[in-house]
């Protein structure tokens, strides 16, 4: 997929780059992103919803890899910044990222976080819950600015990713219930909050889906909360966000629809509710994070050692694991790997590939089926691009990898390889530790 391919000497080949190459120009383990595969996503979604005529701003949802380089591409590619902490904010604003184009999120936003948002005057708050409406509204008033929110709503609909639930309330830490009336108390308040500004709802209904019906029974059910308010309280949203959650394809158990199939099917909900009801066709935002990254990352790690247990099992050992991947160990996630330098060799054998942590359950991926595996291989575990440099740790004071861009025969360091001193670089002994006993 993307610019993978195998070239003539056998070897994975990923953005006109041989992976051989850049195992021995950068080391392992090493997250390779396909920048070209990462601007087709982020054009799909843009040219997607030009073709819908609507009113849209696609966000990148920068949670699933945030980098600066990757804050560079999204803005490049017209998209707009969802961001949740303030290390995120921070990320974007050091790479220069419009202000405008970043959408502040997150259920326990604090004091500090709101303030730096509010300095930097980010364009839209996704306010969550009623503590966090009164207090941006009297942060916003200390600085004498009004901030654009969204109510994150809960709409009552659960993605399990093969199956919903349309239920009332939802048991959520985020977000007020449309089902129990908060939703409505929470519009009424914001219209009576001076320093707030409220462009409309936002919804969320999960990750890693893959039919539409999750995304058109949310919009059907924001659309009847919209015009209930309009109907009621006379207030009329400019801005719909319908959340992240466009599912990518790990193995093939996994079957998503192509992006444009996603934003035809929410565009087209949201025209014939809205429609429906004389409303007036609001802007339509959505948050992906995952599937705009997800398939354009690669892992590259070496093999180092294995172990047969006969009749039982081999396994094989890389230089990462959970550490750099955490998702097998957290979700029971499955990936699929190749021998890099050898990537059309035959499959010989199924083996489990463990990573290096000091714990049995460090596994990235159960029942690999590849060619006989040999100490000094190449392991390249694909899908890697999402939740993975993002939930990385230094678990066992392992250092987090390097991240290489990759496009036309070109690499690039993204993020440089930690050192052995940036893992002791916020130690400190305390002096009266240090005295002689
Ligand atoms: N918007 C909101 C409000 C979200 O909570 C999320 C993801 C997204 C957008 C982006 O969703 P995406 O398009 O990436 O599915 N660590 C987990 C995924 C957690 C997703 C959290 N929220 C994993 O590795 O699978």
């Amino acid at each position: 997929h993307g610019t993978s391919k195998i070239n003539a000497q056998g070897h994975l080949e990923i953005g006109g780059c041989d992976t051989t190459d850049l195992a021995k120009q950068y080391g392992t383990p090493l997250y390779i992103v396909d920048e070209a595969l990462v601007r087709q996503r982020a054009r799909e979604y843009v040219e997607s919803f030009r073709a819908s005529g609507l009113k849209f701003q696609v966000a990148y949802a920068s949670k699933a890899f945030s980098v600066m380089a990757m804050c560079a591409i999204a803005e490049q590619e017209d998209l707009s910044l969802d961001v949740v902490s303030d290390g995120e904010l921070y990320t974007a604003l050091k790479a220069g990222f419009p202000v405008q184009r970043i959408h502040f999120h997150g259920n326990n936003k604090t004091p500090d976080e709101i303030n730096m948002a509010l300095d930097a005057n980010i364009g839209c708050f996704v306010v969550d819950n009623f503590v966090e409406l009164q207090l941006l509204n009297a942060l916003a008033g200390d600085k004498g600015k009004k901030a654009n929110v969204l109510l994150r709503v809960t709409p009552g609909v659960e993605a399990h990713t093969h199956d919903y639930i349309s239920t009332g309330q939802q048991d959520s830490k985020f977000g007020f219930d449309l089902a129990n009336g908060s939703a409505y108390r929470a519009i009424q308040e914001t219209d009576a909050l001076t320093n707030l500004e409220l462009l409309g709802v936002h919804s969320h209904i999960g990750s890693q889906i893959f039919e539409v019906e999750g995304f058109q029974m949310a919009a059907a059910k924001v659309a009847e909360f919209a015009v209930q308010i309009r109907s009621e309280l006379d207030v009329t949203f400019r801005v719909i966000n319908l959340g992240g959650g466009f599912g990518i394809r790990y193995t093939a158990e996994d079957k998503p629809l192509p992006v444009a199939q996603y934003i035809k099917a929410i565009t087209d909900a949201i025209k014939t509710n809205f429609s429906e009801a004389n409303y007036p066709l609001p802007e339509i935002w959505v948050e992906p994070g995952r599937s705009m990254v997800g398939d354009a990352g690669t892992t590259l790690y070496t093999i180092g050692t294995s172990k047969d247990i006969p009749g039982v099992r081999k396994y094989i050992a890389v230089d990462g694991g959970m550490t750099d991947n955490p998702r097998p160990a957290l979700y029971e996630s499955k990936y699929e790997a190749v021998i890099a330098n050898r990537a059309n060799a035959p499959i010989e054998e199924t083996v489990t590939v463990a990573g290096k942590c000091c714990e049995s359950g460090d596994k990235l991926i159960i029942d690999c089926e590849l060619p006989k595996a040999e100490i000094g291989d190449l392991l390249a575990v694909f899908c890697t691009g999402a939740y993975n440099y993002a939930m990385a740790s230094n678990y066992n004071r392992i250092r987090r990898p390097a991240v290489v861009f990759v496009k036309d025969g070109q690499s690039d360091v993204a993020v440089k390889r930690e050192s052995l001193d940036d893992i002791v670089g916020n130690d400190v002994i305390p002096a009266r530790m240090k005295q002689a006993s």
